[in-house]
Formats: C-alpha cells, sequence, structure tokens
C-alpha cells in the first residue's frame, strides 16, 4: 500500500510545502495553508489493478471540427474573446458588484438563444424570478434562454448532460456553486476549485463552453484561488467607475486570442449599449480650453482609443506632497516628474499632483507620457493647451521624445475626430504619419515642448503666493513673473 502524504497546501496558490508556515512565500498571502492529503483521490485499491488504456496519437495537420468559434452577437464580447467562444472554452468574468456582470452575460445567452443555439443561464444568487425581471427590462423575454436556480454542480452537470449540447452555459456564480465530493462549505476556496474543476471538465467533454461568473476582492482579484485562474482558459475583468456609465471588458488571460484588446459598453437604462467609437464616448465630455487637460491618441489592442488626460498641479500645504493617479501608473507618473525637474527645470517638489484619465479607462502605453508631461505643465503654469492637438510619444530618462507604434492610426482616428494637430515624436513623420491631413509637431524634447507651453502661459488668480522666490527671475518671463510656482524656469533661456 502506498504511504499516504500530507503536505500543506497553499489554498490562494497552489504552493505546496511540507511544514505549516504562516506566510505563503510564493504568492505572499497569509493564513492560507491547510493540511491536505496528497497521495491522490482516486483509491489505492483501484489504481493498482487499473491497467493503461491505448490512445490515437495525431499530428499536427489535422482536420479540426467545423466552427471552432462561435460568435456571441455582441461585437464587443467577441472583439475581447479574440473573435467568438471557442468550443469547450472556459471563460472567468471577473468584476465589482453591481457593475453589470449578470445583465452582460444575460444579454450574451440571449443573443445566442435567439440565433438558435442552446443557452443556459444558471444562477446561484438570484431567483428565476428576478433573473426574469431582468431580462424584462432589457426587452429579452422573448429569448428561448432555459433558466434555472441552481448550486449544486452535481445536480447541473447531469442535467446539463440531457439533450442536445448547449453551446453556452453562464454560470453565475462560482462563488455560490458546491460540490458533494469535498466537505466545505460553498464559497471556500477548495468548494470554488472543485467546482470550477467538475465545470471545466464538463465543458472539455462536451465541447459547450461555459463562462464562470467570478466575485472579485476589495483589491480586485478574482475571489478565490488563483488556481481558478490558472485553469481556465481566458480571464475577464468588467470594470467602470460606478458613478460613469462606461464599462470596460478586459482579459488578463487569453489562451485563443489577444490579450490587449478592450470592449467598451455603456449602461443604460435598456441595459447595455456596445460603443463601437469609444473616442467618441471618452471626449464626449470635454471641457475646451481649461489647462490640465491633453487628448492622448493611444491605442487599445488593434483599436485606436482617444481619451483625455486631466491634470492639476496647485501648491501643497503637506510636508510631503501628494501624487493620485487614476487610470495610470503611478510609477510612470513618478518618471515624468522626475525627467520634468531633472532636465525642464519644472520644479514640483512644492505641488500634490493629481493626474485622472477621463471616462474611467485604463492606460498602460508609455506613448502617453508626452499628454501627461503635457497636461501637467499646462496645469502648472496655467495655460490652456490647443483644443485641436493631440499629443503621443515616449519619454526617456533623458528627456527625449522617443517614437511609439502606429502612428498613423493614431492620427487617422485623430483626423476623424475633428482634431488638426498632433504633437509627437520626431522620427513620426517618416513612419508614414506625413501624409496623415493634420499639422504635424514634432518634439525631440520634453524641454522644448515645456518652453512652448509656459510661454503660453498667464496668472492664475487664485493661486496662493509662493513661500519662497528662488529658482532664479528674468521679469520678461511671464512664468517667472507671476511666479505661482516661482520653482519654473526655462531651459532655454
Ligand atoms: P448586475 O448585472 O446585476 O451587476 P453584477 O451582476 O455585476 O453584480 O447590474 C446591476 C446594476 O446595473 C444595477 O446597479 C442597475 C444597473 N442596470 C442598469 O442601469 N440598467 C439595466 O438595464 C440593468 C439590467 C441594470
Ligand atoms: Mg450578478
Amino acid at each position: 500500500m502506498a504511504k499516504s502524504t500530507l503536505s500543506f497546501i497553499c489554498q490562494n496558490c497552489g504552493a505546496a510545502y511540507n511544514r505549516w508556515q504562516g506566510k505563503c512565500d510564493s504568492c505572499g498571502e497569509w493564513n492560507t495553508l491547510a493540511e491536505e492529503d496528497t497521495t491522490g483521490s482516486v483509491p489505492v485499491s483501484i489504481r493498482s489493478k487499473r491497467k493503461g488504456r491505448t490512445f490515437a496519437l495525431e499530428s499536427l495537420s489535422g482536420k479540426t471540427q467545423d466552427a471552432p468559434r462561435l460568435s456571441s452577437g455582441m461585437a464587443e464580447l467577441d472583439r475581447v474573446t479574440g473573435g467568438g467562444f471557442v468550443r469547450g472554452s472556459v471563460l472567468l468574468v471577473g468584476g465589482d458588484p453591481g457593475i453589470g456582470k449578470s445583465t452582460l452575460l444575460t444579454q450574451a445567452t440571449s443573443m445566442m438563444a435567439r440565433a438558435g443555439h442552446r443557452a443556459v443561464y444558471i444562477s446561484g444568487e438570484e431567483a428565476v424570478a428576478q433573473v426574469r425581471l431582468r431580462a424584462e427590462r432589457l426587452g429579452l423575454a422573448d429569448a428561448p434562454v432555459q433558466l434555472a436556480s441552481e448550486t449544486s454542480v452535481e445536480d447541473i452537470v447531469s442535467t446539463l448532460s440531457e439533450g442536445a449540447v448547449p453551446r453556452l452555459i453562464v454560470i453565475d456564480s462560482i462563488q455560490t456553486m458546491w460540490t458533494d465530493t469535498v466537505e466545505s462549505a460553498p464559497g471556500t476556496v477548495t468548494q470554488v476549485r472543485a467546482s470550477a474543476q467538475a465545470l471545466i471538465r464538463f465543458a472539455k467533454k462536451t465541447g459547450a463552453t461555459i463562462i464562470l461568473v467570478g466575485h472579485v476582492t476589495k483589491d480586485g482579484q478574482i475571489a478565490g484561488p488563483r488556481v481558478v485562474e490558472h485553469m481556465v482558459d481566458a480571464v475577464l475583468s468588467f470594470e467602470g467607475e460606478g458613478s460613469q456609465q462606461f464599462r470596460i471588458l478586459r482579459s488578463a488571460k487569453n489562451r485563443f486570442g489577444a490579450t490587449d484588446e478592450i470592449g467598451v459598453f455603456e449602461m443604460t437604462g435598456l441595459g447595455l449599449r456596445e460603443v463601437t467609437n469609444p473616442s467618441e464616448l471618452f471626449l464626449s465630455e470635454r471641457e475646451l480650453g481649461s489647462p490640465g487637460t491633453a487628448v492622448f491618441a493611444g491605442i487599445e489592442g488593434t483599436r485606436p482609443v482617444l481619451v483625455e488626460l486631466q491634470a492639476l498641479v496647485a501648491p501643497t500645504s503637506l510636508g510631503t506632497p501628494r501624487r493620485a493617479v487614476v487610470g495610470w501608473d503611478p510609477s510612470r507618473l513618478s518618471m515624468v516628474l522626475a525627467v520634468l525637474e531633472a532636465h525642464c527645470g519644472v520644479k514640483l517638489s512644492g505641488h500634490d499632483v493629481y493626474l485622472n484619465v477621463a471616462g474611467g479607462l485604463r492606460i498602460q502605453e508609455p506613448a502617453a507620457d508626452l499628454a501627461a508631461a503635457a497636461a501637467l505643465v499646462s496645469s502648472l503654469v496655467n495655460a490652456p493647451l490647443p483644443t485641436d492637438a493631440v499629443y503621443f510619444g515616449e519619454i526617456s530618462l533623458s528627456g527625449a521624445i522617443r517614437p511609439v507604434a502606429q502612428t498613423p492610426a493614431r492620427l487617422k482616428e485623430a483626423l476623424k475626430l475633428g482634431f488638426g494637430r498632433a504633437i509627437l515624436p520626431e522620427s513620426a513623420r517618416g513612419d508614414g504619419g506625413g501624409d496623415s491631413g493634420l499639422a504635424l509637431n514634432t518634439v525631440g524634447n520634453l524641454t522644448t515642448l515645456v518652453a512652448e507651453i509656459a510661454a503660453r502661459g498667464t496668472p492664475r488668480g487664485g493661486r496662493a503666493a509662493p513661500r519662497d522666490d528662488q529658482g532664479g527671475s528674468s521679469a520678461a518671463d511671464p512664468v517667472e513673473k507671476n511666479a505661482t510656482p516661482a520653482r519654473f524656469r526655462r531651459e532655454t533661456s
């Protein structure tokens, strides 16, 4: 008889240890180690008697079944999944409570059902009547979706094994599911993992696509074991600011497509509306002509997206000035501030700095550096930037503006939305930007841009007086004269 082996398994990441410890070295979580028997779940008596089964080995070039992908009927959802649902794949959709996960998936199942596919919606959180009520509100009550309010995985699997194989199964949510095979209570790590495993096995066996809804913890992680994220084929997160109507579906992992595509939706009284031109939406509430705003011509996946960056630079009353950023990488902001200080003579150590990406979008591209710097300087010297200009370019630590990819796509989108000029890296003209129809202001160095913006600066009325007045001053310099920031110096002079 095989010796039973006990080890301590982290319930968060699945790392194994041979003694207990308070903190998992692998994922850094506390109190997640639990003792588990890792001998294997199959009884030894069966294992030892079982003969190996032979199976056919296939070639890589063999024919696959038809229609490996099935469109969800929602173009924005298809964009994020990489072109539709893959047969037998399992997706995990996470998001804050109330963000619209159930709404999105009710709409997707209804679309599939209306297209003649068997689509099933299993809710473990809401009663059938509640789901019906939502469907009615969405105007989808007539869609032939198969609906149930169930939480037992075994019951769900045996019910769905009957009849035609469902093309889409939504499980809302994985945290409410439980299986007989493990003892612990629903919602615990072991239950979530075992339930997910059973459902994934069902998907792989039948070819049905399963979407699992996952709750997120306060810091935005999908609750439960990280191993669920490793088990599924795609992890999507549904994000948005509570106060705004925009919702963004983003993929964190996708075995069948790119992970940088986003799907943009708008929450309306009639459910989620797909937004095919996000730039228009993100720029719709723009306040023209106010200092501290710059339009960034970005790329999300394969699609150009124009978005407004808003900065506020104000004298601080704190010993350590505040640096707050929403929608952008805080370390990227620190870097831009450091370059402004070191190479452009912009002293920001006495100022609070706030940076916000309008519309709830989260930018990851370094190409946003230039727009962020422009917005920051514009706020500091109280000089509005030209309203018809877009900005993009990466700032290097030396203050040089570095080229970024996909210049023509960015310029085309800007032209389409009525912009007249672009402030961009020097090499961009050769990158196919030359015949874009926009006026191109190339900048080789951040110092040039800062000087240009500062030259347009006007005094800011209610700004606090400078506390000290060093920093050199030529009376001719409009910025220095009013000296709100006082520590602003034009390197070029
Ligand atoms: P829901 O899909 O239940 O969120 P989740 O499943 O992610 O918890 O969406 C709930 C919110 O969406 C709720 O606050 C109301 C809003 N909503 C609308 O604004 N319009 C609609 O048509 C629907 C169905 C919901
Ligand atoms: Mg829900």
